[in-house]
């Protein structure tokens, strides 16, 4: 009974990550005019504009065609319709009135356009109010997360994105900042992928200098607290590693932890943050020797998932450009399953002839503190997958904390430093569970 070749074919494209009542009514409407074909966005697709979704395309897909209604499903690669209608040329389009407005009415008005070549016609049954996947996203979230849901979050986000965006977190307030804030950019929503768990921002926000002084379990406890309240994949910054066989020991704390990356460095001794540049004395481990130590942390891995990204500072210490590629190359031989390329000059040059050699290989890793007038489109176009924003939180609050600090001892009373301080009513709101 489905398969009759004169009915008129409607077109539904949707992600359907969450399915509720709003898809049900709409492929309804769909199947009132004719034979539905669901256009299931791809993860590509959705994560352009908004979040990964939580279920693969194959897992969505698997839903949607025992769908009662739908005939058939095909993938729509992009947000935009037009590939799949044209190749279609489907006599109906069905969307909810919702898009009218707001990110996806450019891709209405060109799937309007589009369905006059031939005729066909958009059809907008009314919005089901009070459901949405973003809210239904959103409940998840506070339910919270597993540490093998968190782990492989960042490997996906790699797999359907040009460039992912992380920002450092150093406390439970901080995480909570990446986790929650959003923003628009040219009428895109945009929000950070995940957290960085800097060595320096962790190490200066208890006080301490950024020298591996810090030990592992005091990282730790910072660790555990963004891990209590956010969702966002992790990746971690584990300075030198240490000694091969504690590194791969790290490995496995880690992993089990639910972080979804390590990033270790290929200097040796006393280390000092990489931002002195060659200015301190810093010493980079002979290749070979890293490699044994990319290695070990992999050997010591439990999931497929997990990612030991290795950090070249041959930039930082003047060793060249030729020095990094020859490293990086070493290190992916070594099982690296990514490359960190850092550098600590405002010429962000050399830095990008790195990312060109190693474009498209292997996933890479930027640090744009230095050079922090390069965009992020930029960054993309010359290789880089991941950029890290690795200390910008802790830059933030520090001087606004002095700032008050010094009206407070200046004037013997707050009042002027109010202004400068976030309510205290807002204060106790911010945190859920305060009440
Ligand atoms: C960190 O954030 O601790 C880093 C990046 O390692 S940098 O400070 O630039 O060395
Ligand atoms: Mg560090």
């Amino acid at each position: 009974m489905k398969q009759q070749p004169e009915q008129p074919s409607v077109y539904v494209a949707m992600s359907a990550d969450v399915v509720h009542p709003g898809h049900i009514n709409i492929i309804n409407e769909a199947r009132k005019l004719g034979r539905v074909i669901v256009g299931l966005l791809t993860d590509e697709a959705i994560a352009s504009y908004k979040r990964l979704p939580l279920m693969t395309y194959d897992e969505r897909r698997a839903v949607v065609a025992e769908l009662k209604g739908v005939d058939e499903v095909v993938p729509q690669h992009t947000l935009d319709y037009v590939e799949n209608l044209r190749a279609l040329r489907p006599d109906y389009v069905v969307h909810g009135d919702d898009w009218k407005t707001g990110v996806q009415a450019p891709v209405r008005q060109r799937v309007i356009e589009t369905l006059a070549e031939w005729g066909g016609q958009l059809v907008e049954p009314k919005y089901t109010e009070g459901i949405s996947s973003t809210r239904v996203h959103q409940s998840l979230r506070e339910i919270g997360t597993t540490p093998d849901i968190r782990r492989r979050i960042l490997r996906r986000l790699l797999a359907v994105r040009p460039l992912i965006r992380f920002m450092e977190a150093h406390s439970g307030l901080t995480g909570l900042i990446v986790e929650h804030t959003t923003a628009e950019r040219d009428g895109i929503p945009v929000a950070f992928d995940g957290l960085w768990l800097s060595s320096l921002t962790d190490s200066t926000r208890k006080g301490r200098p950024d020298t591996e002084y810090v030990d592992l379990t005091s990282r730790l406890t910072t660790v555990e607290e963004i891990l209590e309240v956010t969702t966002k994949p992790i990746i971690y910054d584990a300075d030198t590693g240490g000694l091969p066989e504690h590194f791969a020991m790290r490995v496995k704390t880690l992993e089990r932890l639910g972080i979804s990356a390590v990033i270790v460095e290929d200097k040796i001794g006393p280390k000092r943050n990489s931002l002195y540049g060659a200015d301190v004395g810093q010493t980079q481990d002979i290749p070979e020797a890293f490699g044994e130590k990319i290695a070990a942390g992999k050997a010591a891995q439990t999931t497929d998932e997990f990612m030991v990204i290795a950090r070249i500072e041959s930039l930082v210490l003047g060793a060249g450009v030729d020095d990094a590629i020859n490293r990086g190359k070493i290190y992916l031989d070594h099982g690296a399953d990514g490359l960190m390329i850092h550098a600590s000059q405002t010429d962000p040059s050399q830095v990008f002839e790195v990312l060109r050699e190693f474009k498209g290989e292997t996933p890479l890793v930027v640090v744009p503190t230095a050079f922090s007038h390069v965009t992020e489109a930029e960054l993309a176009e010359a290789g880089a997958n991941i950029v890290i924003y690795a200390n910008h939180l802790l830059r933030a609050a520090y001087p606004a904390m002095v700032q008050v600090a010094q009206s407070i001892l200046e004037h013997g009373r707050a009042l002027e430093a109010e202004e400068h301080c976030l309510p205290i009513k807002d204060v106790l709101s911010l945190i859920p569970g305060n009440r």
